[in-house]
């Protein structure tokens, strides 16, 4: 089973959006999922997930620190999808020590990746990086309006520098709009799931 977690200090840039995402992507492959939610503040995924049971994926907030034994849980599930919390505490780096992959999405404006780059940011994701050499932490650039920009470029080049690994480009697209009345995007958009298949196959092969 492998644990793949969303994680942004900056409040809007695509958590839960990214997770849902993620989920429908392995789902449609035939794997198997299981959702935690860790933003106890607003519960978006919990919610997202009760209004969609036809969905069938199995869904819990994440009460108090993760732990190896939580996950153990879930014995029969390929994927567990975490929707990370924007903060620092204890309580978040409990969840991210547990994940193989976080992933990060960043808008691609320049506050949001001077938000990325800040040190309390910087510094958790180090520490994550030092106590765990094998999480994977992974850069989604999200809510690009069109690929391959001069700024698209840029912002990929600060956070290369940076030593982040970005991964992918998701686009704008009304698509990867999450209806917390409706299950999923529309799979026949076919340029949506390319897009969302190129991050997902992309970060699982390593
Ligand atoms: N690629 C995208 N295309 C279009 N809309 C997007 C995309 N990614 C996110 N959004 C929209 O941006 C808004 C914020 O996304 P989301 O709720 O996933 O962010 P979040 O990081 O989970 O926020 P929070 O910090 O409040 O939990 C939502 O309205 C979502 O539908
Ligand atoms: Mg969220």
């Amino acid at each position: 089973m492998k644990v793949i977690t969303t994680y942004s200090l900056k409040g809007g840039s695509g958590k839960t959006t990214l997770a849902v995402l993620i989920a429908q992507y392995l789902l449609h492959k035939g794997h198997s999922v299981a959702l935690l939610d860790s933003d106890t503040n607003q519960k978006s995924l919990l919610d997202w997930a009760n209004n969609n049971q036809a969905v069938n994926v199995p869904c819990y907030l994440i009460q108090d620190e993760l732990t190896e034994k939580d996950l153990n849980d879930f014995p029969n599930v390929d994927f567990v999808i975490i929707d990370g919390t924007p903060r620092t505490n204890a309580y978040v780096k409990s969840v991210l020590s547990l994940a193989d992959y976080i992933v990060i999405p960043v808008q691609p404006t320049q506050i949001a990746v001077t938000s990325l780059l800040q040190d309390n940011h910087l510094s958790l994701l180090a520490e994550i990086e030092e106590n765990n050499p094998n999480t994977q932490i992974n850069v989604v650039i999200n809510g690009a309006t069109q690929h391959n920009t001069k700024e698209i470029k840029d912002v990929k080049e600060i956070l290369t520098e940076t030593g982040f690994n970005v991964l992918a480009t998701l686009g704008q697209r009304k698509a990867f709009v999450i209806d917390y009345d409706k299950p999923f995007m529309q799979c026949s958009n076919s340029k949506a799931l390319n897009e969302l298949g190129y991050l997902v196959d992309k970060m699982l092969e390593k």
